[in-house]
């Protein structure tokens, strides 16, 4: 339903008649504001964000592209900021019995979706929120205007294209239930190598907040999922250390930080009964969002010569900004 206009308002129809405008690889249109695609009803909760929401100082917004690693951030961000409150009774997680996603709320997607105008303040503070916004979209949104830095923490994750492009195929086929054939997949692939894709362009996305962390590291974040797998430990200290909650001494020796890595990693989380035949609240099964979690899964998928065309793509998108993939 997010690809439709059902939700959009007279305005928005209006702005959206303006806007530079192109297909998805199934057909569906998007439109590019401020330098991201998005469909319909997207931009129309995006825009209600922008007008509506105002964090609070101590509040965290986790971001993310699709497929980017967003499930995992969430459940390890909110494992490091609650360690406490769950340190006694572990068995009485919220990880335990409820999904990531449900634990925190995407912006655009859920509280601001079909129009909604929630009510922040019944979230207790500090209270982490989601989105797939570029920075300079969330931004404007969080500070009401385009030059002041960002009122609260902001930690971006992001995952190399490659994988990132064949874990968002799987996901719609898993969404769909169905798999889709060699033509579609060829599609979907020209789509992202041509940057036309929900949230997209990919470099222009991880660019945002690439900048953004160099210009204001006080406030963003920037992770990458390969480092996450490659030294979870060091990047949930890395992580205690940003949201102002550095683990202490004496946790480090009790193995606080192992038991987050534990209780977060892919095994442990989709084993739960929740996760394996749960709903989220938006009405997405749980389960779509666990697959093998793995770094280089594009070579079972991509071959050298495709694989090629897309890094050429993102490097000649990188070059001089000092991020590199
Ligand atoms: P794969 O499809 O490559 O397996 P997102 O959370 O942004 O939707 O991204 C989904 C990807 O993250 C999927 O990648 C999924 O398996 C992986 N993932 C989900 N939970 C994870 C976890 N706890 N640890 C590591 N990877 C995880």
């Amino acid at each position: 339903s997010y690809m439709k206009d059902d939700n959009v308002s007279q305005e928005t129809k209006n702005l959206i008649s303006s806007l530079p405008s192109d297909k998805d690889f199934m057909g569906y249109s998007l439109y590019n504001y401020k330098g991201c695609w998005y469909y319909p009803n997207t931009l129309q909760a995006v825009l209600d964000v922008q007008e509506h929401f105002q964090p609070r100082k101590k509040d965290i917004i986790l971001a993310s592209l699709p497929k980017g690693g967003t499930t995992w951030l969430k459940s390890i961000v909110f494992a490091v900021l609650h360690r406490e409150k769950y340190r006694e009774n572990p068995q009485t997680h919220p990880l335990l019995s409820q999904n990531p996603h449900d634990l925190v709320p995407f912006l655009e997607i859920e509280l601001y979706a079909g129009s909604q105008t929630p009510d922040l303040t019944k979230f207790p503070s500090p209270m982490i929120f989601s989105t797939h916004m570029h920075l300079n979209t969330l931004l404007e949104a969080t500070t009401k205007s385009s030059s002041s830095s960002s009122p609260c923490k902001i930690v971006y994750v992001c995952r190399g294209i490659k994988d990132t492009f064949v874990s968002a195929w799987h996901y719609r086929n898993k969404l769909h239930r169905t798999e889709m054939d060699q033509a579609s997949f060829e599609l979907m692939f020209d789509a992202y190598c041509r940057g036309v894709h929900l949230y997209g362009p990919y470099w222009e996305h991880i660019l945002s907040y690439w900048k953004g962390s160099l210009e204001d590291k006080e406030h963003v974040l920037f992770m990458k999922y390969e480092e996450i797998i490659e030294d979870p430990r060091l990047q949930v200290k890395r992580l205690g250390e940003f949201l102002n909650c550095p683990f202490t001494k004496e946790e480090e020796e009790s193995g606080s930080v192992e038991e987050i890595v534990n209780l977060c990693s892919l095994r442990n989380l989709s084993s739960l009964e929740i996760n394996k035949n749960g709903t989220i609240r938006v009405g997405v099964d749980t389960n779509v969002f666990f697959r093998k979690g793995e770094v280089g899964d594009w070579k079972n998928h991509l071959t050298p010569q495709i694989a090629k065309t897309i890094d050429e793509i993102v490097e000649s998108r990188l070059r001089g900004s000092g991020l590199i993939f």
